[in-house]
């Protein structure tokens, strides 16, 4: 059975809609078809956050609210899902809880930015751990632009709103709600249009690579939040849009004791703590990547794909040996992640083929694990460069040591004459650490481009040996680090 409607849920009933252009972002859905235009537009690319919505799926029985960037959302995301925008929360003519926080705190001035600030913190009302700390607000605001009124009243606004149990009406409703939802979740491919336009979801990985094998020019959108840039800015014709975001299976994380398997469908968020469990590093990495916004959205296997030379997880990935599952129609291989990334932009994936899975193993006990994201602005930024490195210690010395960096060349690439100088070093001996650090500038020709410079990346990833090292040798971070201080995590995660 195929279903040719997409279907959500919005203020307490379910809404069906069909025959919409595939590139359709919710934001163009809400602001000039439902005409709700308390959504705004600012960036159009995800940055800014005043395009802030709420999407509701049931996890674990209950609604679990994520906000995401409507503006590189595509409104068939939405389906099955319950979708909350700034008009739904105030209720019987009284404001909601953040709403009222908002005024009582003076978190507001223009105004432009303040509905997608108050979806945030509607989400973090319903998502956050109490006693809620004054860096989760910090973390949960990170994908929100307020330019006049300045943070310290906004922040006011969520420690007084978001301190409390939730009693709004979505806590009242709860019930309904989720049985809502819970009747949405049909199983059915979605297919709307025709062979030439079409937006498709397949519901299993069957399907989905039956369709892909049929349509290999087909667009794949995992999250959107790359390919939601194509269209906003790129003014991308793009005609057929497979989304894989309701083919089961793919979503799925699978923790073994010695590796982790991340669908190709988890987003950022929920790869989040199984990643942290390997090593702190990682947790601070997906803490850092874009915004809460872009981590409900994005996902492990799209910011693998894309192939992106800055991407994040990718060179943290290759140190530590993962392997990459590919599928075509029937036939799948498994590769190491390095080899996936053979040019710029160019990858080892035919057409017609996806990535179902990346297998990324355990650290063991005698391996270290360090990871290093540069960027100019601590929040949202896209990493300059992204050294990773795992050292297998025998002792005090370096027995094996595999180095990737990400921004340092046209591809995300392990740094093989490193390797090999560190293999063999004694981490009593820093006198000895010299030709490691120089034989990065053997390994790569870094980028030069708005980020940084090619000299200014060269001296980062040298320096960057030099920390890890260190690091590893001190087993502290308090004199190499200002924030992802890794006692510190290692407590939080
Ligand atoms: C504001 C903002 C901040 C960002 N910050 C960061 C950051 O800090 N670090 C970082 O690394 N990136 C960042 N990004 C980039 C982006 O969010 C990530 O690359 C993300 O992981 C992409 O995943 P997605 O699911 O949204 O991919 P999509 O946009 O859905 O897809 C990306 C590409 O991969 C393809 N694709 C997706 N899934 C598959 C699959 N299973 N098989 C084959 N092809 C597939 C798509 O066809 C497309 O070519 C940011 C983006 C924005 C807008
Ligand atoms: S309009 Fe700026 S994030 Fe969407
Ligand atoms: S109130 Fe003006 S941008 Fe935030």
């Amino acid at each position: 059975m195929v279903r040719e409607t997409i279907r959500f849920w919005r203020q307490g009933r379910a809404v069906e809609v069909s025959g919409f252009h595939p590139r359709t972002t919710l934001l163009d859905y809400l602001r000039l078809q439902e005409r709700r235009v308390g959504t705004k537009e600012g960036c159009a690319e995800g940055d800014c956050g005043a395009c802030t919505v709420a999407l509701g799926r049931v996890r674990g029985g209950r609604v679990h609210y994520e906000p995401v960037n409507a503006c590189i959302l595509l409104l068939g995301q939405v389906d099955g899902a319950e979708l909350v925008t700034v008009e739904d929360l105030a209720a019987g003519g009284e404001l909601h809880p953040v709403q009222s926080a908002m005024v009582d705190a003076h978190g507001s001035q223009c105004g432009f930015c303040t509905p997608g600030i108050v979806m945030s913190l509607f989400t973090l009302y319903h998502a956050s751990e109490r006693p809620l700390s004054r860096e989760a607000v910090n973390d949960a605001l990170a994908g929100n632009l307020c330019r006049c009124t300045g943070y310290r009243p906004i922040v006011d606004a969520a420690l007084q709103a978001c301190g409390e149990q939730p009693r709004d009406a979505f806590s009242t409703n709860a019930e309904h709600n989720v049985q809502g939802l819970t009747a949405l979740a049909d199983g059915q491919d979605v297919f709307i249009g025709d062979e030439t336009r079409f937006f498709a979801a397949p519901a299993s990985e069957d399907s989905l690579a039956d369709l892909y094998a049929r349509h290999p020019d087909a667009t794949l959108v995992a999250g959107c939040t790359d390919v939601g840039l194509w269209i906003t800015k790129g003014m991308a014709e793009i005609e057929k849009v497979i989304w894989l975001g309701r083919a089961a299976g793919l979503d799925v994380i699978e923790e073994a004791s010695d590796t982790l398997g991340i669908g190709a469908t988890v987003t950022h968020a929920e790869a989040h703590p199984s990643l942290a469990r390997i090593d702190p590093d990682l947790g601070e990495l997906m803490r850092r990547f874009g915004s809460w916004q872009v981590r409900a959205s994005g996902t492990v296997g799209g910011n693998i794909a894309n192939g992106s030379p800055i991407g994040d997880l990718a060179p943290a990935l290759i140190a530590l040996s993962s392997a990459l599952e590919l599928r075509h129609g029937d036939a799948t291989r498994t590769i190491p992640l390095e080899n996936f990334f053979i040019a710029y932009r160019r990858q080892d994936r035919v057409p017609g083929e996806f990535v179902r899975r990346i297998v990324v193993p355990k650290l063991k006990g005698h391996e270290v694990f360090r990871a290093y994201k540069i960027s100019k602005r601590f929040d949202e930024d896209i990493s300059a460069a992204m050294g990773a490195f795992k050292f297998t210690l025998d002792g005090r010395r370096i027995a094996e040591a595999r180095v990737a960096f990400g921004g340092m060349g046209a591809t995300p690439k392990r740094a093989l004459e490193t390797e090999q100088a560190l293999a063999g070093l004694s981490l009593d001996d820093p006198s000895s650490w010299g030709e490691a650090m120089a034989a990065i500038a053997r390994d790569y020709q870094p980028l030069d481009d708005h980020r940084s410079s090619a000299a200014y990346r060269a001296t980062v990833a040298r320096n960057l040996v030099f920390k890890a090292l260190s690091e590893t040798a001190s087993g502290e971070t308090r004199a190499t680090r200002i924030i992802g201080q890794r006692d510190a995590l290692q407590a939080a995660e």
